[in-house]
């Protein structure tokens, strides 16, 4: 059995107990307050507090997930950043008795896993700050069903109540099933039971049984209606089926490890501790940084773009420790794509964008790690031998920002190698005034160039926009904006597209610029709710960068109100585009794969 049949499996078992499949959500949320999707139930939140249901009252999922609250634990056998959860969800429907019934059945009768080596946790019940009773039933259920009580274990709301995702939701006491990988409890004899950290235990799946609203200010009230919510790691429940130890020996992860020996030239299997953690540590993160690219999230020093970011630098870096040579996320990339295409289709239709991506991300910092790492290693140096305190302070974590990109959580990963702390707060202080400060530098995007140099690039920049229609006009909507860079005498302007573009077509586009420029059409800014801007067709570039006000930017012909060019864009811009005079595309070359590049200059 192969994780795709665990994962059809457990479709088809609850569809044949009437539930509705729904597919997954994207991994970027459409409640913005939470910055990613990391469970299941997210995106059926409402449902649990009584809004009707388009699927029904009994649903069934497999959902992308990204948690960074495991990152830390990442480089073990069972820890991940992303990962599928399968879940079966009752809203109103039915509760405690069937979820656990349809759980045993599912793993014993369906998937024919040993029922002795299932284990299970109960809710204990807590008196503060609100009383909730031991859930008794549950533990009833489980031995009625054939979980004897030496298998059953209550524990408190860390481990055993769940939720509410973002600030305020549904939440309740859940049930967890553990599965005994090695039947031999670890030097803490009886004691080795669920929740054990020795590595005998995993956690499977976690039922969650929905019975309270906790609102903003933590208070606990009864839900009208109770609901069930179970979430189970697709790579576990692989890992258990196909009869390993490892998430990574399962046919999830294997290709990615074993394209990662043939790279470094290594075998995972005779690596040295770090070693092999590096290797985890690059499969479980590539694996996730596609799927987050592939939803519309760009590495960058924000949120959602700067979780990107990090776990493909801390990719590169661990790359770096096994020596992997250069281009190496891309080949690793292709390779998640290979092994999921079939399932998750964005990945294959995003694949240009995304090793674009990663390519100019591991080309960007690859250098800057190699400098940034000798120039830590110097700023220790000093310390040791002038006051011997292990404290690297907020203003020099900084410094590793600010100059080679180094998130805050790789300076604190190469400090406590070498036993050294980092004064975070200090750090983060300076990290929100910088921010800002950028914020506002927007708008003055081209000042500090003299009054001259400053007019031309201000033109330059609304040629960009009149290019990037023209290009969409000739080459097809596919076409989207990757980057731009603006210099008084020229725009360079890279967009997805992947052929070659003809000396035809570029004299189209060009032509095309140049006769919006005679027709001397408005720019005219106006400032708008992002969801509104999009709403009127305007083009976005990074997906999670913007605030919830932007101004907009359209090019349109004053007469027949034809709106030519429409974008979300900081300005600035000139008023009329006859100030532009000729339009000249002085280069067309690839640029990454699946990305042009375009030069040109106005005459
Ligand atoms: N919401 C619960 C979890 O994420 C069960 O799906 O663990």
């Amino acid at each position: 059995m192969d994780s795709f049949d665990v994962r059809k499996r457990f479709l088809d078992f609850f569809k044949k107990n009437i539930h509705k499949i729904a597919q997954s959500s994207s991994l970027l949320p459409s409640d913005r307050s939470v910055l990613l999707t990391t469970a299941g139930m997210q995106q059926f939140k409402e449902y649990f507090l009584g809004k009707i249901s388009p699927y029904g009252n009994r649903v069934v999922s497999c959902q992308k997930c990204f948690r960074t609250s495991d990152i830390e634990e990442v480089g073990d056998d069972f820890h991940l950043t992303f990962l599928e959860m399968l879940g079966n969800f009752s809203f109103g429907d039915y509760f405690k008795k069937d979820a656990i019934k349809y759980a045993l059945e599912f793993l014993v009768d369906d998937l024919g896993l040993e029922k002795d080596k299932l284990w299970v946790t109960v809710f204990k019940g807590i008196k503060k700050p609100q009383f909730i009773s031991k859930d008794l039933e549950s533990k009833e259920i489980w031995q009625e069903l054939g979980i004897p009580k030496e298998r059953i274990f209550e524990f408190g709301a860390e481990d055993n109540f769940w939720g509410p995702t973002g600030i305020e939701g549904p939440c309740g006491p859940t049930s967890e099933i553990h599965y005994d990988l090695t039947g031999k409890p670890c030097k803490k004899g009886k004691n080795c039971v669920p929740n054990c950290d020795c590595g005998r235990f995993v956690e499977l799946w976690n039922l969650v049984f929905n019975e309270y609203h906790k609102d903003k200010n933590g208070n606990l009230s009864l839900l009208k209606q109770k609901g069930v919510d179970t979430g189970m790691g697709l790579e576990r429940l692989a890992m258990v089926c196909e009869k390993t130890n490892s998430i990574y020996k399962t046919d999830l992860f294997l290709p990615i490890i074993q394209e990662i020996e043939k790279l470094s030239y290594n075998k995972y299997e005779k690596g040295r501790k770090r070693e092999r953690k590096s290797f985890k540590t690059i499969a479980d993160h590539i694996r996730g940084a596609v799927f987050l690219a592939a939803d519309g999230i760009f590495p960058s020093n924000l949120d959602r773009g700067y979780i990107l970011r990090r776990i493909l630098r801390r990719a590169i870096r661990y790359g770096e420790f096994l020596k992997l040579e250069n281009g190496f996320l891309t080949i690793l990339a292709k390779k998640v794509i290979e092994i999921y295409g079939s399932v998750y289709p964005e990945l294959k239709s995003k694949e240009a964008n995304i090793l674009t991506l990663f390519q100019s991300e591991e080309e960007k910092f690859s250098k800057a790690l190699e400098k940034g790492t000798r120039e830590f290693e110097k700023l220790l140096e000093k310390k040791k031998q002038s006051n011997g305190v292990k404290i690297l302070t907020g203003k020099e974590a900084f410094y590793l920002y600010e100059t080679y990109g180094f998130p805050l959580e790789l300076t604190k990963e190469l400090a406590k190698e070498s036993d050294f702390d980092v004064d975070e707060k200090k750090f983060k202080a300076l990290l929100k005034k910088h921010q800002e400060i950028s914020r506002a530098g927007v708008k003055s995007k081209f000042g500090g160039l003299g009054k001259n140099a400053e007019k031309e690039a201000i033109k330059l920049h609304t040629a960009t926009h009149l290019l990037q229609s023209a290009l969409r006009k000739v080459l097809g909507e596919g076409v989207r904006q990757m980057g731009s860079d603006i210099t008084p005498k020229r725009l360079r302007f890279d967009f997805s597209y992947s052929n070659k573009i003809t000396e035809k077509e570029l004299k189209k586009i060009e032509k095309i610029v140049n006769q919006k420029i005679k027709e001397d059409l408005i720019v005219e800014r106006e400032d708008m709710k992002y969801k509104e801007a999009l709403d009127k067709g305007a083009l976005a570039f990074f997906n999670d960068k913007y605030p919830e006000k932007v101004s907009v930017y359209s090019i349109y012909n004053v007469k027949t109100k034809k709106v030519f060019s429409r974008e979300i864009c900081a300005g600035p811009h000139i008023k009329h585009t006859r100030e532009l005079g000729c339009f000249e595309i002085i280069k067309e070359e690839s640029s990454g794969a699946g990305i042009r590049r375009i030069r040109a200059i106005l005459k």
